[in-house]
């Protein structure tokens, strides 16, 4: 199920492009589609990442499956202006539709009214852009997962102590609402712990370490680190490694990366939260095709999470497959 997207970076750079960070183009095609026929599908993550590998896997396998030609454009950083770029290029090529992982709502909002104006159907997958034209968001609840991580932080923390927050670009709604169900449910449940810090990592594993050793300096009392965003626990597990406090200071957050779930088994980081991000690629081809024979779709479609902690880490990737017959 892995594709090593991240591979195709250097190959990509080689190329010289200088805005894509990261493209992929599925040459899979339906025997049954005639050529010149073929929809093209785009799908646009916020910037390169491992955690939109299993995303572009389910999209390129529903592709796959439709007839559909399936591509996959990331830029190189998380910058709002780079996501818009990526947006309009494809817009000059006529493509049939879009699923982005919006950086940002309104930054959004102009690029997606064009494709919209251009027929493009565009919606989003993993992170929605409220403010703007796209069709639907097909993701996590958000505000409801952060709630229930948090739940699961307070037994963990036994409902008292400092903990920080460390979360990748504060620009984006999924991010935002995902802290603020957390932060809500820690003030109705647990008002003894307290959050003093919650900092911006960027999405970058290397600026989570650094952050990290920072926190661990500034607050030598620390009980808790917890990660809005999936570079979290990978970076701040390294970064209490190095450090000897691992095992020492509870670690939790969101996503399913292997690093985090090498963490879990040994008993660095205490519980992941994973999304469902095959099956939100998938589902995207499939809203996708629905728009273009202009069939309504809800506004958002709910994917659902799984905590994943010792017990499950090892079984809980046959449940999530079974699904797609995998
Ligand atoms: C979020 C994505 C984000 C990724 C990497 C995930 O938790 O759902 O929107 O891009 O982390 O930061």
């Amino acid at each position: 199920m892995k594709t090593r997207l991240t591979l195709c970076l250097s190959a990509t750079i080689a190329l010289g492009l200088l805005l894509t960070g990261c493209s992929k183009k599925d040459e899979t095609q339906s025997s049954s589609a005639s050529k010149g026929k073929q929809k093209i599908f785009v799908m646009i993550p916020k910037g390169v990442h491992p955690y939109y590998e299993p995303c572009y896997e389910g999209f390129k396998d529903a592709g796959a499956k439709y007839g559909v030609k399936t591509e996959y454009l990331a830029a190189k950083a998380f910058e709002v202006p780079q996501e818009v770029e990526i947006i309009e290029n494809v817009i000059a090529r006529h493509v049939d539709a879009i699923a982005i992982s919006a950086l940002d709502d309104h930054g959004l909002v102009p690029a997606i009214e064009e494709a919209a104006k251009a027929g493009i159907k565009v919606i989003t997958f993993d992170a929605p852009a409220p403010s703007s034209k796209a069709l639907t968001y097909i993701g996590t609840m958000n505000e409801a997962a952060g709630y229930s991580a948090a739940e699961q932080l307070i037994k963990i923390m036994n409902n008292e102590g400092e903990g920080v927050v460390l979360q990748g670009g504060l620009g984006a709604p999924n991010l935002n609402d995902r802290f603020k169900g957390f932060e809500r449910c820690l003030k109705e449940k647990a008002p003894n712990i307290k959050i003093v810090a919650r900092e911006d990592e960027q999405g970058k594993i290397d600026i989570t370490v650094n952050k990290t050793e920072a926190l661990l300096q500034a607050h030598p009392n620390l009980k808790a680190i917890f990660g809005v965003s999936a570079e979290v626990c990978p970076g701040a597990a390294a970064a209490l490694k190095q450090q000897g406090k691992a095992g020492k200071v509870i670690l939790a957050g969101f996503d399913d990366l292997p690093d985090t779930l090498a963490g879990i088994r040994s008993d660095v980081v205490n519980f992941c939260i994973a999304q469902r991000t095959y099956k939100m690629g998938w589902l995207s081809v499939e809203k996708l095709l629905e728009a273009i024979e202009n069939k309504p779709l809800p506004k958002e479609i709910d994917t659902g999470v799984l905590i994943i902690t010792k017990a499950n880490v090892d079984t809980y990737m046959q449940e999530m497959k079974k699904e797609f017959g995998k």
